[in-house]
């Protein structure tokens, strides 16, 4: 039997975990661009199926505090807390091989919410190379991390004049709205996962172009690994529902490493699950591993962020805040008549220009 939730302040409405599966399928926005639905009139909730900028009560805060102070109360030994960092790849892995790409939607806010997407070049910053540095199509040919010749190194998407990079990538929701978007417009796409069978999704579809676009396997963890372009080539780093799979310990090092490959004027796009989403409040007892970092039934993690902390992981990463949002909805499945509370993370940060 599904568990539905009264929150405090809606007798009419069911607040409910609908989904059969064990996670929330629709982790987005539809393509109606945010704050473009406010509900005025709780008679018109069943109109849309998403509302933008809900305000919690104290109430309904306090009953998301409740739960989740509930569900994290039991931590799971540290003993057998290690496997899900060491082996997080074979989990998700694991999932891909249970769900193909049928388990998430593919992006159609993307472009309403980040159209830096579609830009073509970074404005701003003029580049003067460093000594060892040659400069060519916007990109300063530094020498890769292994030692690789930079100057004469070939390397994807060398001759784009614009640059994208999304980590995480899974069977590629993100990558095929983009890879339609840019064709033709002298941009380029790099999409990784640490997950085989996702970058093998990726690149067995029939939408993936590989003039466009370099798909591969990659741990973004491993700060050692050479990645397929030199440091301070990318003009956008794309997270969507990704970092909060990284295990809070880490989080830092991942977000300072991608900085590192941004060019200085390039942005970072972010989004990710908010504390207290429905998620959240949904775990049961025995799956969480430390606070507000859970464990789901296959083994794949999930942190659940806040505002300050978002702004404090990519400020000591040396970017600039452009965005830092709390994107708290109402998501109606208006068939069942039953509401939830959504929160999740968008943020978009700026690598600074150097200073004349
Ligand atoms: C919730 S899914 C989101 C997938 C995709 N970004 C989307 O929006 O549909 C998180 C993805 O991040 C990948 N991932 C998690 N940790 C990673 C890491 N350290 N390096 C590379 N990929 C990772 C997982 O394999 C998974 O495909």
């Amino acid at each position: 039997m599904r568990a539905l939730w009264r929150f405090p302040l809606a007798p009419a409405i069911e607040v409910a975990g609908w989904f059969s599966c064990k996670r929330a399928k629709s982790e987005g926005r539809p393509p109606a661009p945010l704050g473009a639905r406010i509900l005025t009139n709780p008679e018109h909730i069943f109109r849309h199926n998403m509302w933008d900028h809900v305000q919690w009560s104290e109430q309904e805060k306090e009953f998301a505090r409740q739960k989740v102070t509930e569900n994290s109360r039991e931590k799971i030994p540290v003993a057998e807390q290690a496997k899900f960092d060491i082996d997080a790849s074979k989990y998700w892995d694991g999932f891909y091989e249970m769900h193909q790409n049928k388990f998430f939607k593919d992006r159609s806010w993307l472009f309403h919410e980040f159209p830096e997407l579609l830009t073509t070049e970074t404005p701003g910053c003029i580049l003067v190379p460093e000594p060892g540095e040659g400069q060519r199509n916007g990109a300063p040919t530094l020498q890769q991390g292994s030692g690789g010749d930079g100057e004469t190194a070939d390397f994807p998407g060398k001759q784009a004049s614009f640059r994208i990079f999304e980590i995480g990538c899974g069977a590629g929701n993100s990558v095929f709205p983009i890879i339609s978007s840019i064709r033709g417009t002298g941009s380029f796409l790099y999409c990784c996962d640490f997950s085989p069978r996702a970058v093998r999704l990726v690149k067995d579809h029939p939408g993936y172009d590989g003039s466009v676009c370099h798909a591969f396997v990659h741990d973004i963890r491993q700060g050692g690994a050479v990645l397929p372009f030199p440091p301070r080539s990318l003009d956008v780093v794309l997270l969507v529902f990704m970092l909060s799979s990284v295990h809070p310990a880490r989080v830092q090092d991942v977000v300072s490493r991608l900085a590192h490959f941004l060019k200085p004027g390039g942005v970072l796009l972010f989004r990710d699950y908010g504390r207290y989403d429905l998620s959240q409040l949904r775990f049961k007892k025995g799956r969480c591993l430390s606070e507000n970092f859970y464990t789901r039934g296959d083994g794949t993690c999930v942190y659940f962020f806040t505002k300050d902390e978002i702004h404090e992981l990519f400020k000591s990463a040396g970017l600039e805040e452009i965005q830092n949002l709390e994107d708290r909805r109402l998501q109606v499945n208006r068939g069942k008549k039953v509401v939830m509370r959504r929160v999740w993370m968008q943020g978009k940060f700026r690598k600074p220009c150097p200073s004349p």
